[in-house]
């Protein structure tokens, strides 16, 4: 005669095991909505175009920088202290100057027109941009 508990598996065993199954689907369930990587940043309003005020860049030519900063710009730190910067003529020199050779494979030509744009689009003379709050909070994002 076999014993009542014999071929069956332990009852603590298979209590276990649903427990930790039910833990794991409640986990699921509950756990917060992963964090949006993409925000809703409208770059041609941040990188705008407007005619005549593209210091004598025309549309198709304001586009195109706005392109290479985007694709030149961004490695090391995020378009933000770009966009942020007020600066003058002598000012954006200065940073462009040191600037030079971290993008030694941008030609001469693409990298005046990215100063050709900087300097009458970031200025003194036009507001900061608006940023969505998660771009806010990480500041400039210079590296240290
Ligand atoms: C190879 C890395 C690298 C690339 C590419 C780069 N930057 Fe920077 N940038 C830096 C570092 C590092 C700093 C921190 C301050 C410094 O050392 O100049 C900085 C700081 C800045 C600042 C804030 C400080 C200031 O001088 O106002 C601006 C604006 C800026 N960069 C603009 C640009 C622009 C425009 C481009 C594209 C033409 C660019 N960066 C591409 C590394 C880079």
């Amino acid at each position: 005669m076999a014993k009542p508990n014999d071929g069956g598996y332990p009852r603590a065993a298979v209590l276990g095991a649903v427990l930790v199954v039910m833990i794991a689907a409640l986990g699921g369930v509950l756990a917060p909505p992963r964090a949006r990587a993409q925000s809703d940043v409208d770059i041609s309003k941040i990188f705008w175009c407007k005619d005549g005020e593209n210091g004598g860049q025309t549309a198709d030519q304001c586009a195109e920088v706005r392109d290479l900063i985007l694709q030149n710009c961004t490695a090391c730190h995020t378009f933000v202290p770009i966009v942020k910067a007020q600066k003058t003529e002598q000012e954006w020199d200065a940073t462009l100057g040191p600037h030079r050779s971290r993008l030694p494979d941008l030609s001469d030509d693409d990298y005046a027109k990215i100063r050709a744009y900087l300097v009458p689009h970031f200025n003194l003379q036009h507001p900061k941009p608006e940023l969505p709050p998660e771009l806010e909070k990480l500041g400039t994002g210079l590296p240290s």
